[in-house]
C-alpha cells in the first residue's frame, strides 16, 4: 500500500531581513494510514514547521511531498484548502478558537463552506462531535467561559466535524495541567482506535511513548525514527 504520507528531501527556508532560516534541512518522511507517530525534538528544530508542512498549510521550499499519493507542489491554493477542510484536522497548543462564539458555533464552523448542509443537520453534526467529547452541556459557553481542557475539547469536536482521516496535533497538552492532559490524551488515543492517522508533537516523552512510533528533529533534519512496541 502507498504511504499516505510522503516527504522526499523536503526544505524549508523563511528569508528575514536578508538572513534565510532555514527551519527544515532535507527531510524524508513516510506515514502510513492508521499510524500514530509522536514528533519530539528541541525548541526550534522544526516541528512545527514540518506539521504545516504536512498539513497543507504551508509550501515547501524544495523538495516532494505527496499526500494520498498525490505531489502537493502542483495544488492550487483552492484545492489545497479543500483538503484541508476535509481530509485533516487540526489541534493546536493555543486552542484557536474563535472567542466571540459559543462552543457550538466554533465546531460548525468548517462546515460553513459546505452550503448544501442544512442549517439543522450543521447543528446535529456538531452536537454529536460535542457529545464525543464530553461536552454536551457545554455547547453555549464562549471559549472565555470554558477551561483550558475544555477549549482543547471544543477544539478537537471543531477538528473532527467533517470526519478526517488525519489529526495534526501540534503540542495538545502544552497548555494544560496534567489532569486534563491526560484526558486530552485518551480522547487522541480513542481517534486513533477508530482508525484514525495521528501525528502529534509533543514535548513530553511519556506523551511521545504512547504513540506506536516516535519522530526526533534536530536541527531541520530528521535524526531518529523508532517504534515504541
Ligand atoms: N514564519 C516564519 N518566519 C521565519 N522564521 C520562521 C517561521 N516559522 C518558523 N521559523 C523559524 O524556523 C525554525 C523552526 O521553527 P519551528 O516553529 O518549526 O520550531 P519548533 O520545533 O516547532 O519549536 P517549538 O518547540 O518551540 O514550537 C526556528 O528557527 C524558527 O525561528
Ligand atoms: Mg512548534
Amino acid at each position: 500500500m502507498k504511504p499516505l504520507i510522503s516527504l522526499n528531501n523536503i526544505k524549508k527556508e523563511f528569508p528575514m531581513d536578508g538572513v534565510v532560516v532555514k527551519a527544515l534541512r532535507g527531510a524524508d518522511l513516510e506515514i502510513k494510514t492508521g499510524e500514530f507517530v509522536a514528533i519530539v525534538g528541541p525548541s526550534g528544530s522544526g516541528k512545527s514547521t514540518l506539521m504545516n508542512i504536512i498539513g497543507l498549510l504551508d509550501r515547501p521550499t524544495k523538495g516532494e511531498y505527496f499526500f494520498a499519493g498525490e505531489e502537493a507542489s502542483s495544488f492550487s491554493d483552492n484545492k489545497l484548502a479543500l483538503i484541508r477542510n476535509s481530509k485533516i484536522g487540526f489541534i493546536f497548543q493555543t486552542f484557536n478558537l474563535l472567542p466571540r462564539i459559543s462552543a457550538l458555533e466554533n465546531v460548525k464552523m468548517p462546515l460553513m463552506y459546505k452550503a448544501k448542509t442544512k442549517e439543522k443537520e450543521r447543528k446535529n453534526m456538531a452536537m454529536e462531535k460535542l457529545k464525543q467529547v464530553g461536552l454536551e452541556e457545554r455547547v453555549e459557553h464562549r471559549p472565555n467561559q470554558l477551561s483550558g481542557g475544555q477549549q482543547q475539547r471544543v477544539a478537537i469536536a471543531r477538528a473532527l466535524i467533517n470526519n478526517p482521516e488525519v489529526i495534526l496535533a501540534d503540542e495538545p497538552t502544552g497548555n494544560l495541567d496534567s489532569k486534563s492532559g491526560k484526558e486530552i490524551m485518551e480522547i487522541i488515543k480513542n481517534l486513533h482506535r477508530e482508525k484514525r492517522t495521528i501525528i502529534m508533537v509533543t514535548h513530553d516523552l511519556k506523551l511521545a511513548g504512547q504513540a506506536q512510533r516516535i519522530i526526533q528533529v534536530k536541527d531541520g533534519k530528521i535524526i531518529k525514527d523508532s517504534k515504541t512496541k
